[in-house]
């Protein structure tokens, strides 16, 4: 097992030997496994990869929203406890409080019949024993802060009178109105055009203003936002992270062979698609799960399933092309 770890660096979360299972009427699918990462105090870590590959099964794995066919192993320590095993109390503790998540569906996340200014600020009456007046204001605060004016107007207001960009904002604000030590977003840009994107992507630099301690997941396969926030780039492929990577030396110098591709795929880069289809979880291919559409696929990579290698103190990747 390779650990990933940077001694001079504080780790806020652990992740070790993370497998994810679903029962379904077809049988039991393993969607994600072997998933051993670190992140860091006040790093903001993007996680890429195409449709399908365990995203978002990751970050519901760690915020422990998975649906009840799910079988979870392995271990995600925070400040010492392993999320997986403490009780819904403790959870509800953590939840919001320390670690906060921003869901990708955002139509369907805020309550429908609770004013806007108090789904922002329960989180500060519940955590902090706010009285309601303070937790009050403090939503205006945030609501001011990312623009969604008129702040006071629309504290009184419900979901229902929003626009989709306004909501994702009043999202974001309940989110990260406890001040959490760690954010995890899903898809915070999925659907929008380029003016939004930029809105969010203004928005998470404010955050990061208002608290430069957190830590914050990114998950994303917009490649342009993640290269805009992020400091690290982990990649999924089909269930497994297969490289790890510093941001500039992700998108100068990428490792996998996936990535490579991935990065060409880009519209600025030619918009060369990736051949083949990604690999389908519920059957993967044998050995490397990305060899029927690598470029440099040789037998081993048929046969046998690379392991994440650590090249040194900030990239690791899983390819048999870095094995010496
Ligand atoms: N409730 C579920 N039951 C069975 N399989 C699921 C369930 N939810 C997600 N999956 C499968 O898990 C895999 C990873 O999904 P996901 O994490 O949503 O991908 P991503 O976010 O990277 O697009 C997919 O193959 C998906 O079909
Ligand atoms: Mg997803």
């Amino acid at each position: 097992m390779s650990h990933v770890s940077d001694t001079s660096k504080e780790v806020i979360l652990s992740i070790r030997d993370l497998k994810v299972k679903f029962y379904t009427e077809e049988g039991e699918v393993t969607v994600i496994s072997d998933v051993n990462l670190d992140l860091f105090k006040g790093e903001t870590v993007a996680l890429i990869g195409e449709s399908g590959s365990g995203k978002s099964i990751l970050g519901h794995t760690i915020i422990r929203l998975l649906p009840k066919n799910a079988n979870v192993s392995g271990h995600i320590i925070y400040k010492g406890i392993d999320l997986l095993k403490i009780d819904s109390s403790l959870l509800r503790n953590i939840r919001g409080r320390e670690i906060a998540w921003i869901p990708q569906m955002v139509g369907s996340s805020l309550n429908p019949t609770v004013k806007i200014g108090v789904q922002i600020g329960e989180v500060l009456i519940d955590h902090y024993n706010y009285r309601n007046q303070r937790a009050w204001s403090s939503a205006i605060d945030l609501l001011k802060l990312f623009e969604v004016e008129p702040a006071e107007e629309v504290a009184k207001g419900y979901p229902h009178q929003l626009s989709g960009g306004m909501k994702q904002r009043v999202l974001i604000a309940s989110a990260i109105a406890a001040r959490p030590n760690l954010l995890i977003a899903d898809e915070p840009t999925k659907g929008l055009d380029t003016i939004k994107k930029t809105l969010i992507v203004n928005i998470f630099k404010k955050i990061k203003d208002l608290k430069p301690d957190l830590s914050i997941l990114l998950i994303t396969h917009d490649l342009k936002f993640a290269r805009e926030l992020a400091d690290r780039v982990i990649v999924m492929y089909c269930g497994k992270v297969i490289e790890i990577n510093d941001k500039n030396s992700f998108f100068e110098l990428p490792l996998h062979p996936y990535s490579k591709l991935l990065l060409k795929s880009l519209p600025s880069k030619g918009l060369y698609p990736i051949p083949g289809k990604p690999a389908n979880v519920a059957n993967p291919p044998s050995g490397c799960r990305f060899h029927p559409r690598c470029p440099y696929a040789s037998d081993i990579c048929e046969k046998s399933s690379p392991p994440l290698i650590k090249l040194d103190l900030n990239r690791c990747v899983a390819c048999w092309l870095y094995k010496r």
